[in-house]
Protein backbone atom coordinates (compact mmCIF):
# COMPACT_ATOMS: atom_id res chain seq x y z
CA UNK A 1 0.00 0.00 0.00
CA UNK A 2 1.60 3.54 -1.24
CA UNK A 3 0.46 6.57 1.18
CA UNK A 4 1.27 9.71 0.30
CA UNK A 5 3.27 10.74 3.65
CA UNK A 6 4.71 8.12 5.96
CA UNK A 7 2.34 9.54 9.11
CA UNK A 8 -0.53 8.11 7.04
CA UNK A 9 0.99 4.84 6.59
CA UNK A 10 2.19 4.95 10.18
CA UNK A 11 -1.63 5.08 11.54
CA UNK A 12 -2.47 2.52 9.21
CA UNK A 13 -0.59 0.26 10.82
CA UNK A 14 -1.21 1.02 14.04
CA UNK A 15 -5.26 0.66 13.25
CA UNK A 16 -4.32 -2.77 12.11
CA UNK A 17 -2.30 -3.64 15.28
CA UNK A 18 -5.18 -1.89 17.75
CA UNK A 19 -8.01 -4.11 15.69
CA UNK A 20 -5.65 -7.35 16.09
CA UNK A 21 -5.35 -6.28 19.70
CA UNK A 22 -9.23 -5.67 20.11
CA UNK A 23 -10.05 -8.68 18.43
CA UNK A 24 -7.74 -11.11 20.44
CA UNK A 25 -9.45 -9.31 24.06
CA UNK A 26 -12.38 -9.95 23.07
CA UNK A 27 -12.03 -13.95 22.38
CA UNK A 28 -10.14 -13.61 25.60
CA UNK A 29 -6.86 -14.33 23.62
CA UNK A 30 -3.48 -12.87 23.91
CA UNK A 31 -1.91 -11.35 20.77
CA UNK A 32 1.69 -11.72 20.25
CA UNK A 33 3.36 -9.26 18.16
CA UNK A 34 6.67 -9.19 16.69
CA UNK A 35 7.94 -5.54 17.06
CA UNK A 36 10.99 -3.75 15.17
CA UNK A 37 13.17 -0.78 16.24
CA UNK A 38 14.82 1.75 13.93
CA UNK A 39 13.48 5.05 12.35
CA UNK A 40 10.29 3.06 10.79
CA UNK A 41 7.96 2.20 13.78
CA UNK A 42 8.31 5.33 15.68
CA UNK A 43 5.24 6.87 14.51
CA UNK A 44 3.46 3.88 14.83
CA UNK A 45 4.27 3.42 18.02
CA UNK A 46 3.40 7.07 19.08
CA UNK A 47 -0.32 6.32 17.36
CA UNK A 48 -0.44 3.19 19.77
CA UNK A 49 0.17 5.28 22.70
CA UNK A 50 -2.48 7.68 21.59
CA UNK A 51 -5.15 4.98 20.84
CA UNK A 52 -4.01 3.73 24.42
CA UNK A 53 -4.16 7.06 26.35
CA UNK A 54 -7.14 8.52 24.42
CA UNK A 55 -9.25 5.37 22.85
CA UNK A 56 -8.66 3.08 25.91
CA UNK A 57 -6.52 0.86 23.86
CA UNK A 58 -5.33 -1.81 26.72
CA UNK A 59 -1.99 -3.98 26.09
CA UNK A 60 -2.65 -6.12 28.96
CA UNK A 61 -3.44 -8.96 26.79
CA UNK A 62 -0.29 -8.06 24.91
CA UNK A 63 3.24 -10.52 24.14
CA UNK A 64 5.85 -8.99 22.51
CA UNK A 65 8.68 -10.30 21.15
CA UNK A 66 11.75 -8.09 19.66
CA UNK A 67 13.65 -8.71 16.76
CA UNK A 68 16.96 -8.36 18.13
CA UNK A 69 19.70 -6.73 19.61
CA UNK A 70 23.05 -5.22 19.41
CA UNK A 71 25.95 -7.61 20.74
CA UNK A 72 26.97 -7.05 23.01
CA UNK A 73 24.95 -4.54 24.80
CA UNK A 74 23.81 -3.42 28.80
CA UNK A 75 20.11 -3.20 28.66
CA UNK A 76 20.41 0.45 30.15
CA UNK A 77 23.10 1.86 27.36
CA UNK A 78 21.26 4.81 25.39
CA UNK A 79 21.44 2.38 21.82
CA UNK A 80 20.30 -0.61 23.02
CA UNK A 81 16.92 -1.71 21.88
CA UNK A 82 15.73 -2.06 25.44
CA UNK A 83 15.84 1.50 26.20
CA UNK A 84 14.54 1.89 22.88
CA UNK A 85 11.78 0.12 22.90
CA UNK A 86 10.43 0.96 26.67
CA UNK A 87 11.16 5.00 25.79
CA UNK A 88 9.35 4.58 22.14
CA UNK A 89 6.24 2.28 23.84
CA UNK A 90 6.55 0.27 26.62
CA UNK A 91 6.81 3.02 28.88
CA UNK A 92 3.56 4.59 28.06
CA UNK A 93 1.26 1.68 27.81
CA UNK A 94 -0.32 -0.94 30.35
CA UNK A 95 1.40 -3.74 28.93
CA UNK A 96 2.95 -6.52 31.77
CA UNK A 97 6.56 -6.43 32.05
CA UNK A 98 7.11 -10.21 32.11
CA UNK A 99 4.94 -9.90 28.50
CA UNK A 100 7.88 -8.49 27.15
CA UNK A 101 11.05 -10.20 25.32
CA UNK A 102 13.74 -8.40 23.51
CA UNK A 103 17.27 -10.46 22.85
CA UNK A 104 19.66 -9.98 26.09
CA UNK A 105 22.84 -8.52 24.67
CA UNK A 106 24.43 -8.98 27.67
CA UNK A 107 25.29 -13.33 27.45
CA UNK A 108 28.28 -14.60 27.72
CA UNK A 109 29.21 -15.99 24.64
CA UNK A 110 29.27 -19.13 25.61
CA UNK A 111 24.72 -19.07 26.81
CA UNK A 112 24.33 -17.59 23.50
CA UNK A 113 23.22 -20.42 21.60
CA UNK A 114 21.07 -22.00 24.08
CA UNK A 115 19.65 -18.82 24.85
CA UNK A 116 18.49 -18.25 21.03
CA UNK A 117 16.90 -21.70 21.26
CA UNK A 118 14.44 -20.95 24.01
CA UNK A 119 13.98 -17.42 22.47
CA UNK A 120 12.70 -19.64 19.43
CA UNK A 121 10.57 -21.97 21.78
CA UNK A 122 8.99 -19.08 23.85
CA UNK A 123 8.00 -17.61 20.66
CA UNK A 124 5.90 -20.84 19.74
CA UNK A 125 5.12 -21.68 23.69
CA UNK A 126 2.96 -18.16 23.16
CA UNK A 127 1.30 -19.52 20.18
CA UNK A 128 3.68 -18.46 17.70
CA UNK A 129 3.73 -14.76 16.17
CA UNK A 130 -0.24 -13.25 14.80
CA UNK A 131 1.88 -10.15 13.41
CA UNK A 132 5.44 -9.24 13.19
CA UNK A 133 6.37 -5.48 11.89
CA UNK A 134 9.31 -5.18 10.48
CA UNK A 135 11.60 -1.88 8.80
CA UNK A 136 14.15 -2.74 6.33
CA UNK A 137 18.08 -1.76 6.31
CA UNK A 138 19.57 -0.68 2.93
CA UNK A 139 21.69 -4.68 2.69
CA UNK A 140 18.00 -5.55 2.84
CA UNK A 141 18.09 -6.84 6.05
CA UNK A 142 14.81 -7.71 8.10
CA UNK A 143 15.81 -7.90 11.88
CA UNK A 144 19.58 -8.21 11.55
CA UNK A 145 19.42 -10.82 8.96
CA UNK A 146 22.40 -9.56 6.46
CA UNK A 147 22.68 -11.01 2.76
CA UNK A 148 23.55 -14.63 2.83
CA UNK A 149 20.58 -15.16 5.68
CA UNK A 150 19.08 -18.55 4.57
CA UNK A 151 14.71 -18.19 4.36
CA UNK A 152 15.27 -20.91 7.39
CA UNK A 153 17.39 -19.30 9.69
CA UNK A 154 16.56 -19.17 12.90
CA UNK A 155 17.28 -17.23 16.55
CA UNK A 156 21.61 -16.47 15.91
CA UNK A 157 24.17 -14.42 16.66
CA UNK A 158 25.26 -13.11 13.40
CA UNK A 159 28.39 -10.24 11.92
CA UNK A 160 26.46 -6.83 11.08
CA UNK A 161 27.02 -5.83 7.49
CA UNK A 162 29.80 -2.91 6.96
CA UNK A 163 27.10 -0.88 5.54
CA UNK A 164 24.71 -1.78 8.60
CA UNK A 165 27.68 -0.20 11.06
CA UNK A 166 27.90 2.66 8.71
CA UNK A 167 24.03 3.34 9.29
CA UNK A 168 24.39 2.78 12.92
CA UNK A 169 27.09 5.29 13.49
CA UNK A 170 24.66 8.32 13.57
CA UNK A 171 23.31 6.76 16.94
CA UNK A 172 26.79 5.45 18.35
CA UNK A 173 28.93 8.65 17.63
CA UNK A 174 31.51 7.04 16.15
CA UNK A 175 31.63 4.20 13.41
CA UNK A 176 34.17 2.73 16.03
CA UNK A 177 31.45 2.09 19.12
CA UNK A 178 28.98 0.38 16.66
CA UNK A 179 28.88 -3.49 17.82
CA UNK A 180 29.95 -5.56 15.20
CA UNK A 181 27.31 -8.05 16.21
CA UNK A 182 23.94 -9.02 16.95
CA UNK A 183 21.24 -11.26 18.16
CA UNK A 184 18.42 -11.83 16.10
CA UNK A 185 15.19 -13.69 15.16
CA UNK A 186 15.75 -15.41 11.64
CA UNK A 187 14.20 -15.31 8.53
CA UNK A 188 12.76 -18.66 9.26
CA UNK A 189 11.42 -16.92 13.01
CA UNK A 190 9.72 -14.11 10.79
CA UNK A 191 8.86 -15.99 8.32
CA UNK A 192 6.58 -18.07 10.44
CA UNK A 193 4.54 -14.96 11.65
CA UNK A 194 1.09 -15.37 10.26
CA UNK A 195 0.84 -11.92 9.13
CA UNK A 196 4.02 -9.40 8.63
CA UNK A 197 3.88 -5.89 7.61
CA UNK A 198 7.01 -3.78 6.94
CA UNK A 199 7.39 -0.46 6.24
CA UNK A 200 9.69 2.17 4.86
CA UNK A 201 9.78 5.48 4.37
CA UNK A 202 11.70 7.58 2.07
CA UNK A 203 13.65 8.16 -0.61
CA UNK A 204 16.58 6.17 0.95
CA UNK A 205 14.94 2.95 0.87
CA UNK A 206 13.51 3.53 -2.75
CA UNK A 207 16.26 1.21 -4.20
CA UNK A 208 16.04 -1.75 -1.76
CA UNK A 209 12.43 -1.36 -1.35
CA UNK A 210 12.20 -2.41 -5.42
CA UNK A 211 14.39 -4.90 -4.90
CA UNK A 212 12.65 -6.43 -2.43
CA UNK A 213 9.15 -6.15 -3.89
CA UNK A 214 10.24 -6.76 -7.46
CA UNK A 215 13.35 -8.51 -7.72
CA UNK A 216 14.82 -11.68 -7.62
CA UNK A 217 14.02 -13.58 -4.08
CA UNK A 218 17.66 -14.52 -2.71
CA UNK A 219 19.41 -14.23 -0.20
CA UNK A 220 21.04 -11.45 -1.31
CA UNK A 221 17.96 -9.36 0.16
CA UNK A 222 17.01 -11.07 2.91
CA UNK A 223 14.00 -9.10 2.82
CA UNK A 224 12.90 -10.57 -0.84
CA UNK A 225 11.86 -13.91 0.54
CA UNK A 226 9.20 -11.77 2.22
CA UNK A 227 7.56 -12.65 -1.07
CA UNK A 228 6.80 -15.78 -0.63
CA UNK A 229 4.86 -15.26 2.78
CA UNK A 230 0.85 -15.95 2.09
CA UNK A 231 0.37 -13.20 4.34
CA UNK A 232 3.04 -10.11 3.80
CA UNK A 233 1.87 -6.75 3.15
CA UNK A 234 4.45 -3.99 2.32
CA UNK A 235 3.46 -0.53 3.50
CA UNK A 236 5.21 2.78 2.24
CA UNK A 237 5.19 6.29 1.30
CA UNK A 238 5.93 7.92 -2.13
CA UNK A 239 9.41 8.46 -1.56
CA UNK A 240 9.94 5.04 -1.01
CA UNK A 241 7.80 3.66 -3.82
CA UNK A 242 9.72 5.93 -6.19
CA UNK A 243 11.35 3.02 -8.31
CA UNK A 244 8.59 0.50 -7.85
C1 LIG B 1 18.17 -1.64 12.24
C2 LIG B 1 17.20 -2.67 12.80
C3 LIG B 1 16.26 -3.16 11.72
C4 LIG B 1 15.64 -1.96 11.03
C5 LIG B 1 16.72 -1.17 10.35
C6 LIG B 1 16.21 0.01 9.56
O1 LIG B 1 19.18 -2.25 11.54
N1 LIG B 1 17.85 -3.78 13.40
O2 LIG B 1 15.28 -4.02 12.29
O3 LIG B 1 14.68 -2.37 10.11
O4 LIG B 1 17.59 -0.70 11.37
O5 LIG B 1 16.17 1.15 10.37
P1 LIG B 1 15.33 2.44 10.04
O6 LIG B 1 13.91 2.10 10.28
O7 LIG B 1 15.86 3.44 11.03
O8 LIG B 1 15.62 2.81 8.65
Amino acid sequence: TIFEEAREGAISVAYEIAELIRSKQKKGKRAVLGLATGSSPISVYKELIRLHREEGLSFENVVTFNLDEYYPMQPDELQSYVHFMHEQLFNHVDIRPENIHIPDGTLPIEKVREYCQAYERQIEECGGLDLQLLGIGRTGHIGFNEPGSSITSATRLVKLDPLTITDAAKDFIKEEYVPLRALTMGVGTIMKARKIILMAWGEGKAKILQETVEGRISDEVPASFLQQHPNAKVVVDQWAALEL
